[in-house]
């Protein structure tokens, strides 16, 4: 569980599921299911497609829902001819606080590189949100013995140029893409022990900053796993997927214990 300083953030991804008004359905049921304690608790944020974003917000402020809005992705540019793209301050201006970058479908279907989401990260903090960079090895670099090396590679590039003062309020989600929609999670363990070394690596580069920094733990994410989950001392809540589309699976997440 984190520690006192560091509270829990669990992250729903909604990926591309959801039109805008099966989003606001959804926002509406799990906050129907949650009580103000399980707020005081964790920080809960909801991370529809681009097209919810607007009826999303709208719902969290006519109902008073204390949910943060995240975005699934954005580009570093701030206007411009990038047909398709998505501006941080388009993402800003909706009230929008956490953005993920670097999720591993993007890297793996849409070419995203660690460039990309270095410049993404740096964007995000310019517009006062918050960057939830994800890193995780596939199943192959794990039983090659390369899961640290390469996740701590990730996190290098995806925080370069990054400043003690932004890297405080960025988040990391540890997401093994084998485990993300397989069923399969990481161990309890497992998942503490590569968490532990991406702490480590940020302590190289931010000193004590890294003790604040939440690690989110991801990949099949369920209400039966999340309780060992959360008793590991380095993992700082989750960022869940599939189970985050029942409002009944992530409102049990959400209040694990
Ligand atoms: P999953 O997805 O919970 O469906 O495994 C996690 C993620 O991709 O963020």
């Amino acid at each position: 569980m984190a520690t006192s300083e560091r509270k829990p953030i669990i992250a729903g991804n909604w990926k591309m599921h959801c039109t805008h008004l099966e989003a606001i359905q959804m926002v509406q049921k799990v906050s129907y299911l949650l009580e103000d304690q399980d707020y005081d608790r964790n920080d809960v944020v909801v991370c529809p497609p681009f097209t919810a974003l607007r009826s999303v917000q709208t719902v969290l402020d006519a109902d008073r829902i204390p949910m943060a809005l995240g975005a699934q992705d954005v580009f570093w540019e701030s206007k411009g001819a990038f047909t398709g793209e998505i501006s941080p301050e388009m993402l800003e201006k909706l009230n929008v606080t956490y953005v993920i970058v670097g999720h591993s479908e993007r890297r793996q279907h849409l070419g995203e590189t660690d460039d990309f989401v270095n410049r993404k990260a740096k964007a995000v903090l310019k517009h006062e949100m918050a960057p939830i960079v994800c890193v995780g090895e596939t199943l192959e670099q794990r039983e090659a013995g390369e899961t640290h090396g390469f996740v701590g590679g990730q996190i290098r590039a995806a925080f370069s140029g990054i400043k003690r003062a932004e890297a405080e309020r960025c988040v990391v989600a540890y997401e093994p893409i084998w485990a993300i929609g397989t069923g399969r999670h990481a161990t309890p363990e497992d998942a503490n022990s590569v968490i532990e070394m991406i702490r480590r690596e940020l302590g190289s580069l931010y000193g004590d900053v890294a003790g604040q920094m939440c690690i989110q733990y991801g990949g099949s994410v369920k209400p039966g796993n999340i309780a060992e989950l959360m008793a590991m001392p380095e993992i700082d809540g989750a960022l869940v997927g599939g189970a985050s589309l029942d409002p009944d699976d992530f409102a049990r997440i959400i209040r694990y214990r």
